[in-house]
């Protein structure tokens, strides 16, 4: 390979609408890999250029964002991790691949596996929450359907494990936004995710936006070359995000785009996005000596390796004739699933829910009743809006039958501020036996770029919410958003709250069936829901501190005037918000109730070698069939640096009819209570902690067991 062509490989371009450009550039050998360009008949014209007309016929690589879904919309990354199910995962990201790569798609930009303690930013929706192991877990299940069982299976789509790293934790929660991760803090929550990716065999990886401590990530060859290749050994390509490397002159990390090239290329970045720093001036640092030939063909190596192992260079072209595999009912029925598993049921009055028999007129409100183009939530390129299924369509389509509809949304969309309709609602509700009130957020609202400072419900939603609970009628509010919403008055205000991550295609049909006990929920939170957005970051595994609060304090309506400066109590919480989330990590209500007892472990004292089993008994005591996630936390107590007050360690969907026990069992290999200590080496420490199985982070039964040298 000449220079040119070894660099070509190296550059990612976006379809330009003008192919002749780009055909330049094709034949010329300048171009590895084009994104978003999902045309099958173009796809195959430009791979036919790249494969005929340029002088060595190494095949593109198409790439595009498919993150929940090519064209059957599953339930946003944030909602299938509320599944607490991997297979739900799993299903969602093949079903993707087998769409996607239908036409030509063989690259996706997902898993996003970064940590989000932070609703304000608006791409939480695209995580899979707060928690280091759930992600890991669900992160691994996507790569696998993404990528099937071989690369070379011309329905697998190469997973990208982003954002690597530490993106998540943007200050202020605005996206973009410099982090301050500690190297301990890194290792012990943020880069886990990524290491379980490397291993479930992710072909690539992505660089993030951020700077960490003041050094972005596309010049990080700490986090890319030390960690990355040499403690995990990945084979597969780096590619940057869109337009990092030239950034890096932005952030003040480079003088200028030159210098962004060579420090990217240095720190180990294989691809670039877009931004065309490599093109530009790899000949020149090359013979200038600032970059190596070697750094160019280790690159070029970790892409064509990658591209041999798809079987590009075999079958480059797919076939545009090939019957569609899109929305098929196979595909729909999966993601029907995924929706029904993701909703998390957080209030359930008086079991105002399921709708039952005596319930005979329905008012539907609220902006997010029929709204199939928001309920897909962020980044749906191709996913339809006329395919979308809503609640108001499946409510009247499969219960039209057994209740009467009246439909009144009051508000035109989330943000409407207009309330001259809502008198209206309130008439359809007074004539009604039950409420259900849609609201939440349009798919805009969260996202990339799309962070927000306040996080109550937009518009006159709220106002809504009152007017309607005034109505007297029961009132069940739906939540359609793309991250946790502040919703304590409007939990306070509602008998049932069923909150519904932007559930994708086939929401409504499975929101109708959870509100009418044909499916009954078990989603979980997969990130901790704030009273108020001042409370933020709050997560379930954070430390103690010297002073935790005692949950007694005295809240600010309740302090005396000319109250004595210490008389409240010198404790971690908030004067007017208190310590508690709204819902803590790890909650959700079901259809029924469970019931944990008889925990055993297998020793209470264990060496790092040994095997820990957990058993517990698990009951059904309500009156209809379940599945509870339970789920498993340790605490390490006393740690040479300090520890987290609870850790999630393995969960598990259990379905009982009721009444049923079951004895269930976890098996945890003590070496996965090692964490990076004092020292940076990553070990278990000897000493106590306690274990706990439960239905949240808040509550379960627990054992104290000892670990020895
Ligand atoms: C996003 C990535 C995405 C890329 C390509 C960027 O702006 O941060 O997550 O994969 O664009 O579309």
């Amino acid at each position: 390979m000449t220079l040119e062509e070894k660099i070509g490989q190296m550059n990612q371009i976006s379809s330009y609408g003008n192919l002749e450009e780009m055909s330049r550039l094709i034949k010329k050998g300048e171009v590895g890999s084009i994104l978003n360009e999902i045309d099958p008949v173009r796809v195959n014209a430009l791979q036919r250029l790249a494969i005929e007309e340029s002088r060595l016929g190494i095949p593109l690589l198409i790439a595009r964002d498919v993150i929940h879904g090519f064209k059957t919309i599953f339930p946003i990354p944030l909602g299938q991790a509320a599944s607490f199910n991997p297979q739900i995962a799993e299903d969602g990201a093949r079903v993707a691949a087998i769409e996607a790569t239908s036409v030509g798609v063989r690259w996706t930009f997902a898993p996003m596996i970064d940590i989000s303690r932070d609703a304000r930013w608006g791409r939480i929706a695209e995580s899979c929450g707060e928690d280091t192991y759930l992600t890991s877990v669900m992160g691994a299940a996507m790569i696998k359907g993404f990528q099937g069982d071989s690369l070379n299976d011309p329905t697998s789509m190469l997973a990208c494990a982003k954002h690597f790293v530490g993106y998540g934790a943007a200050e202020g929660g605005r996206d973009y936004n410099s982090t301050h991760i500690t190297e301990r803090e890194l290792r012990n929550v943020y880069l886990p995710p990524f290491e379980a990716a490397t291993k479930q065999g992710a072909a690539t990886f992505m660089t993030s936006f951020n700077d960490n401590d003041g050094i972005p990530s596309s010049g990080n060859p700490f986090i890319l070359k030390t960690v990355l290749r040499n403690e995990w050994g990945f084979k597969g390509f780096v590619v940057s995000d869109w337009a990092s490397i030239k950034e890096m002159v932005n952030h003040g990390f480079c003088a200028d785009d030159k210098d962004a090239a060579m420090k990217a290329v240095n720190a180990g970045v294989d691809m670039e996005m877009v931004s065309y720093t490599y093109m530009n001036n790899l000949k020149d640092l090359i013979k200038e000596g600032k970059v190596s030939e070697k750094a160019i063909d280790d690159a070029v190596r970790n892409i064509l390796r990658i591209k041999f192992r798809m079987g590009l260079f075999d079958k480059p072209y797919i076939n545009e004739k090939a019957t569609s595999v899109m929305y098929t009912p196979e595909n729909l029925a999966k993601a029907k699933e995924a929706a029904v598993q993701s909703a998390i049921l957080l209030k359930n009055d008086k079991n105002t829910l399921p709708i039952n028999a005596s319930v005979r007129t329905i008012a539907v409100v609220g902006p997010m009743a029929d709204a199939p183009y928001e309920q897909m939530g962020t980044w749906t390129f191709d996913g339809e809006k006329t395919k979308t299924q809503t609640p108001l369509q499946a409510l009247k389509q499969f219960y039209g039958d057994k209740v009467k509809i009246i439909y009144e949304p009051a508000l035109a969309f989330t943000r409407d501020k207009n309330t001259a309709n809502i008198a209206k609602a309130v008439n359809a509700a007074a004539n009604a036996d039950l409420v259900l009130a849609f609201v939440g957020e349009e798919a805009i609202l969260s996202g990339e770029a799309h962070s927000l400072a306040d996080l109550h419900l937009k518009g006159a939603q709220t106002t809504l919410i009152e007017a309607l609970a005034k109505a007297g009628k029961p009132l069940v509010t739906i939540v359609m958003a793309g991250r946790p919403l502040t919703i304590e008055k409007e939990t306070q205000l509602s008998n049932s709250v069923l909150y519904s991550f932007h559930p994708g295609t086939m929401g409504g049909p499975a929101i109708a069936d959870l509100l009418f006990g044909k499916s009954v929920p078990s989603g979980k939170t997969p990130v901790t829901f704030p009273k108020e957005v001042g409370q933020i970051p709050i997560y379930y595994n954070h430390n103690n501190t010297g002073r935790p609060a005692s949950r007694h304090e005295t809240l600010l309506d309740s302090i005396p005037v000319e109250a004595g400066q210490t008389s409240l109590g010198c404790t971690s919480f908030y004067l007017d918000a208190g310590f508690d989330p709204l819902f803590p990590f790890g909650y959700g209500l079901s259809y029924t109730t469970f019931q944990y007892s008889n925990l055993k472990i297998s020793s209470k004292e264990f060496v790092p070698k040994d095997e820990i089993t957990v058993t517990f008994d698990l009951k059904n005591t309500g009156n209809s069939e379940g599945t509870e996630v339970a789920q498993l936390y340790v605490r390490d107590k006393v740690g040479s640096v300090v520890r987290p007050v609870k850790e999630l360690k393995r969960f598990t969907r259990v379905t009982l009819k009721p009444g049923e026990t079951k004895n269930v069992s976890f098996k945890l290999p003590v070496e996965e209570l090692a964490f990076w200590n004092i020292d940076m080496n990553r070990v278990v420490e000897p000493g106590e902690f306690t274990l706990w199985v439960g239905t949240n982070s808040q509550e379960g039964i627990s054992v104290d067991f000892k670990v020895k040298d």
